[in-house]
């Protein structure tokens, strides 16, 4: 009741669906009350003739009494089947509203989690997760509200009418609903608890079939095939076990419930035929009763269906209200927390002008010489007992180049985890185009930052929608101009269908230097103050690599940026060389400087030069290429 209640008040705005699905579901029980009324008329009518002194005229009365009661059925029945479907359609369109909420509202909480959240989750659960949270507790409501409300009225009137014939009929049948609601609550732990291994089983299997579908070029290379099917399969095969633990006791208890009932009833149909026998009922009102009674059974049986649904969509929800509940990133922009709690799918983008409050603040602090990076004794570590950066301090001033070497692992990234604000460092300071990450949305920090990435990451869809990703407002001349500088444009053009080419989800028909000129082209159509580079170019061989570092120029002409390199030839003429080791900062300074200091920048300077094989494995500990 607490979950139907949540979830109910949640999604408020649905209010005239619930009233219009529960007023279609009292027309209908109501008119199928009229009935049984009916038909003992009816019955008493031809029982009296059939058994009376005859005549042809009370046969003619009879046959109209009977003619206008059976109109009166036919109107009964055609009011139930069309408000019944009247309700059905009600019930149709709140479902697929009620799912346009939640789910709207799912993905907008996800999408306003801190990182962390995602470091431990795997995308194919999540998914997995929503899909069943969705569908039980929509299939929940729809059930809930065709059925409960006509339940109870069914039930309220045939306990007052045949309570109005003879009360021992409605005590027998009271008996039947605390009984079996007991039995039922009894059944529901149990059910609950098994149900929620079952779908982690599933989820689990979910997730792995996602990742393997995702890189499916990985698990083919390894010839893992049959591996991934039986990690997946063994999941299912799980949920056999426990379906069957779980169905077993569902059943034996729905046998007990269901037995119960079969006594109960057996009594009611011992007492109606004895009272008839000995006069107390005429046959038409036996009939009537056996009706009236019978319609009270299906409430019955509909409350362990009722409770079934119930049950899957309280275990399904709990991971769903467990996800909306989570605390979002500190400073989550307004906007998307207004999503997490929209009232509709048809969220409106507005621009937020963070993007031009970027270029406000880097002009400021350019016309005042403040640095646009500027990381003060900054410490930070994923894992408490872990420290990944400790006191790292550099600066990059406006159109400066600064470029960070270390080992891998060594906290580079990390770096630009903390620069985009997906992490806070956890002592220091840390200010990116004036304004400390603290006191910063993190949409706003990251509208002033470009970033490449070593794996491009694109979407399926046009090349221009990807180039536009950057810009969804840029025009066409703008996105070709893009496309020019970061070196794309003439292999774009070389396909048949030009920048309306659609590449495969992740980018799957593009080399990987033609995905990563798409990348870049991105960046450079974002056009933010700050750009950064982590390893742009490692995952290219040298060809498309000398085809990329090209369009990095021009992007990086007269910008702000943070490289990671992978090779000492394009960092040679940066402003400012941070090396770090063991996450601290080992040496800063310019190329030239560094190059003269025994310091790691002037080791791997030397280990280039050199061909032995212990050097050129020293190299790739720094993941730099020759
Ligand atoms: N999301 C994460 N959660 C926990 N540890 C992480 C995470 N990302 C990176 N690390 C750890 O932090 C250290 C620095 O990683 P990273 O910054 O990616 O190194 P680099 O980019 O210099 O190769 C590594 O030891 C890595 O295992
Ligand atoms: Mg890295």
């Amino acid at each position: 009741m607490r979950l139907l209640s949540r979830i109910l008040s949640t999604t408020r705005v649905l209010w005239p669906f619930y009233i219009g699905v529960i007023v279609c579901s009292l027309a209908t029980a109501a008119a199928t009350l009229v009935s049984p009324f009916l038909i003992r008329d009816a019955t008493d009518a031809i029982v009296s003739t059939v058994t009376g002194p005859g005549g042809d005229d009370a046969v003619t009365k009879a046959t109209r009494t009977v003619f206008w009661l059976v109109i009166g059925l036919l109107i009964a029945d055609l009011t139930q089947t069309l408000v019944h479907n009247v309700g059905g359609y009600l019930g149709d369109v709140m479902t697929a509203r009620m799912r346009e909420i939640l789910s709207t509202r799912y993905f907008a909480k996800l999408l306003s989690l801190p990182q962390r959240y995602f470091d431990s989750q795997v995308t194919g659960t999540i998914i997995a997760r929503l899909e069943r949270s969705i569908t039980n507790v929509t299939q929940f409501l729809q059930a809930f509200s065709n059925n409960f409300f006509p339940m109870l009225l069914t039930v309220g009137a045939v306990l007052v009418i045949t309570a109005w014939h003879y009360w021992p009929l409605a005590l027998l049948l009271i008996i039947v609903f605390p009984v079996y609601t007991f039995l039922t609550a009894l059944t529901s732990k149990r059910w609950q608890k098994i149900e929620g291994k079952k779908n982690e089983q599933i989820d689990t299997a979910g997730g792995r079939f996602a990742e393997a579908i995702g890189q499916v070029k990985v698990v083919r290379s390894f010839t893992s095939e049959l591996r991934e099917i039986a990690f997946f399969g063994s999941r299912f095969v799980r949920t056999i076990s426990l379906t069957r633990e779980q169905s077993s006791w569902w059943h034996r208890m729905d046998a007990l419930r269901g037995g119960i009932l079969n006594v109960i009833f057996a009594g009611i149909y011992m007492v109606l035929f004895l009272r008839t026998l000995h006069g107390d009922f005429s046959l038409g009102t036996m009939v009537m009763l056996i009706q009236l009674v019978n319609m009270a059974r299906q409430p019955v049986m509909m409350m362990s269906y009722l409770v079934d649904t119930a049950q899957r969509a309280i275990a399904g929800s709990r991971d769903y209200f467990h996800v909306m509940e989570l605390d979002p990133e500190s400073r989550t922009q307004p906007e998307l927390l207004a999503a997490a709690a929209t009232d509709s799918g048809e969220v409106e983008v507005s621009s937020t002008g963070a993007a031009r409050r970027s270029r406000e603040r880097a002009e400021a602090q350019k016309a005042e010489g403040a640095p646009i990076v500027d990381f003060d004794r900054v410490s930070f570590s994923y894992d408490e007992d872990k420290p990944v950066l400790t006191d790292v301090s550099f600066t990059a001033y406006s159109g400066q180049k600064v470029a960070l070497v270390g080992e891998s692992g060594g906290g580079k990234s990390t770096i630009v985890n903390l620069l985009l604000g997906f992490y806070a460092p956890s002592a220091g300071q840390l200010s990116v185009i004036g304004s400390d990450v603290n006191d910063i949305s993190g949409s706003d920090l990251r509208a002033g930052s470009a970033v490449v990435f070593q794996d491009a990451a694109l979407f399926s869809g046009t090349i221009r929608e990807n180039i536009a990703y950057g810009n969804p407002d840029a025009t066409d001349a703008e996105i070709v101009e893009a496309a020019r500088k970061a070196n794309a444009d003439t292999f774009i053009r070389a396909f048949a269908e030009g920048y309306d080419t659609t590449i495969g989800e992740r980018g799957l028909k593009l080399s990987g230097g033609q995905k990563q000129r798409i990348a870049i082209a991105r960046a450079i159509l974002k056009d933010a103050p700050l750009l950064i580079l982590d390893e742009a170019t490692s995952a290219l061989d040298t060809k498309a690599e000398r085809e990329v570092q090209h369009g990095l120029e021009k992007l990086m002409e007269g910008r702000t940026t943070v490289i990671i390199a992978h090779r000492l030839s394009t960092i040679s003429d940066v402003d400012t060389i941070v090396t770090l080791a063991d996450g601290r900062v080992d040496e800063v300074g310019s190329p030239a400087e560094l190059a003269t200091t025994d310091g790691i920048y002037a080791e791997l300077l030397r280990l280039t030069a050199s061909a032995s094989a212990a050097d050129r494995k020293r190299l790739q500990q720094f993941g730099i290429k020759g």
